[in-house]
């Protein structure tokens, strides 16, 4: 492997997603040797560590990776700590100081990765004093701008953002985190799609009738009700996930495999994406809010959450892109929590043979069943397809039969973590699995169309039984078109 020079500095290092990702990517990237002997972390945030406190921190995170202490010893070595105010000048040369100097003694050549793991609030007062307090590298060395979830709350937020990230940082330099882009799986839609000529010469509306994406969540919203009721799904799964896989199922094949060229398909994709009027949107989208069940609480009881919460814990809807590829296709796409199970998949539903010559009357057979590919992205990873065939028993009937691939349970654990290779992404300098600010400008536009329809109208909550698969709307919403889930409890 090769090793990435970097100085990587950490604005929320005691944080959760710190403690529970970063650090632990980061181990595996060491133990690969991706990171080795040059590179540096200056963890910040308002504690007051020091280098050693820090350390111990650190140490504590990785320790259910490996057994190996005195690996250990050696990655947390190379982690410092300082207490630092966002928002007051004076810290920043402080930070300064420290960043140079780790950079002579671990020969950095001036790479600076500075990642952003706090309220969003902050983002782009860090960014603009990163750049205005001269903590920006000015020799040869690079300079990269992570930047966490969310990416504003509407477009109009999400723009001033970008605008403050970008009177300090280009584009090109500016990595904006999907965590669902580093799993496994997603990027794996890409080999399936364009390494397949089986696919990819049907992948059309001529061929495919519906394509359906669900993110589904097993968990209620547990301690985040503070940020998850000021958000709700459509704003934390749908704008962000769902419209990033949307757009790779959608997009056109890229020239070359690269960050560029990919970027400029999806974004082409999302543009075509039909922006709802108010009357499309509320019949096009669906919301639910989770029920009480046993000794469950219902959404609106739990903890942080108001009692009269309007906030949809359920999202489901339908999208049309106005192309010539998938004019008449439509996509739905579902999430929530508390629904029956923690899973992530993709159901590309093939139309039927427009004859089937096997449905006489006398036959007994069943009516053909429509091809569907399935690709598992989580738990499972793998694919299957589902074709018809003849079955063995005397005379001639067809059924449905699964061809099926899924990684075994070995294979599953050692796939690198979505952190682990967005992180080394950015140390690469490969922007293929980040969003870029025209993606998320176009999937905020049509995200705020339903926002502004579901926050006139006064929702029916709550209006879905945990461990269901969402309110019975999310069903009609097919039934509407003579469609179906194809999964289903
Ligand atoms: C996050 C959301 O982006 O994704 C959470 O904020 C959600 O609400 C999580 O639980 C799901 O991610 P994963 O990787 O567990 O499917």
């Amino acid at each position: 492997p090769t090793e990435r020079r970097s100085l990587i500095m950490l604005f929320g290092a005691t944080g959760d997603l710190a403690t529970r990702k970063l650090y632990p990517a980061m181990l595996k990237l060491f133990e690969k040797g991706n990171i080795r002997d040059h590179f540096a972390v200056i963890g910040t945030s308002r504690y007051k560590f020091d280098d050693e406190k820090f350390r111990e921190m650190v140490s504590k995170s990785v320790s259910k990776e490996s057994t190996n202490k005195k690996q250990i010893a050696d990655f947390v070595s190379h982690f410092y700590f300082v207490t630092h105010d966002v928002t007051d000048l004076e810290h920043y040369s402080v930070l300064k100081d420290k960043a140079n100097e780790l950079d002579k003694k671990y020969q950095l050549n001036g790479n600076r990765v500075f990642y952003i793991s706090m309220a969003p609030n902050f983002f782009g007062t860090v960014a603009k004093n990163l750049k205005a307090q001269h903590l920006l590298s000015e020799g040869n060395g690079f300079n990269r701008l992570v930047i966490e979830k969310p990416f504003g709350r509407d477009f109009e937020s999400a723009k001033q953002l970008n605008d403050d990230l970008s009177a300090a940082f280009e584009e090109n330099q500016i990595f904006r985190i999907d965590h669902y882009l580093g799993k496994e799986m997603i990027q794996n839609i890409e080999a399936i799609r364009f390494g397949n000529t089986i696919f990819e010469a049907l992948w059309n509306n001529r061929y495919i009738d519906n394509i359906q994406v669900t993110l589904a969540e097993k968990l209620g919203v547990e301690e985040r009700a503070g940020y998850y009721d000021n958000s709700g799904a459509l704003r934390d799964m749908v704008q962000n996930h769902i419209m990033q896989i949307v757009s790779l199922l959608a997009m056109e094949q890229p020239v070359a495999f690269k960050d560029t060229d990919i970027r400029a398909e999806k974004v082409k994709a999302l543009r075509s994406l039909r922006v709802y009027n108010v009357a499309e949107a509320s019949s096009n989208f669906v919301r639910g809010q989770y029920a009480a069940v046993g000794n469950d609480k219902e959404y609106r009881e739990e903890d942080g959450v108001p009692k009269d919460s309007n906030t949809e814990t359920f999202v489901a809807g339908k999208l049309m892109f106005d192309n010539y590829r998938w004019s008449g296709t439509p996509f739905y796409i579902r999430t929530g929590k508390k629904l029956a199970d923690k899973f992530t998949r993709v159901d590309v539903v093939f139309k039927k043979p427009l004859v089937d010559i096997f449905a006489f009357p006398q036959s007994g057979s069943t009516p053909l069943n429509a091809n569907v590919l399935t690709i598992f992205i989580e738990p499972n990873q793998g694919f299957s397809l589902m074709v018809n065939a003849k079955n063995s028993e005397q005379g001639f009937h067809t059924e449905p039969v699964q061809l099926q691939y899924l990684e075994d349970s070995k294979r599953t654990k050692e796939t690198p973590q979505p952190y682990e290779r967005l992180i080394h992404d950015v140390l690469k300098g490969d922007g293929t699995n980040f969003a870029s600010w025209p993606e998320v400008a176009n999937a905020w536009k049509f995200v705020d169309q339903i926002r502004r329809v579901w926050d006139i109208q006064q929702p029916m909550f709550p209006n879905y039984i945990p461990g269901s698969m969402g309110p019975v709307s999310a069903d009609e919403l097919l039934a509407r078109d003579h469609r179906e889930w194809v999964f289903k409890l």
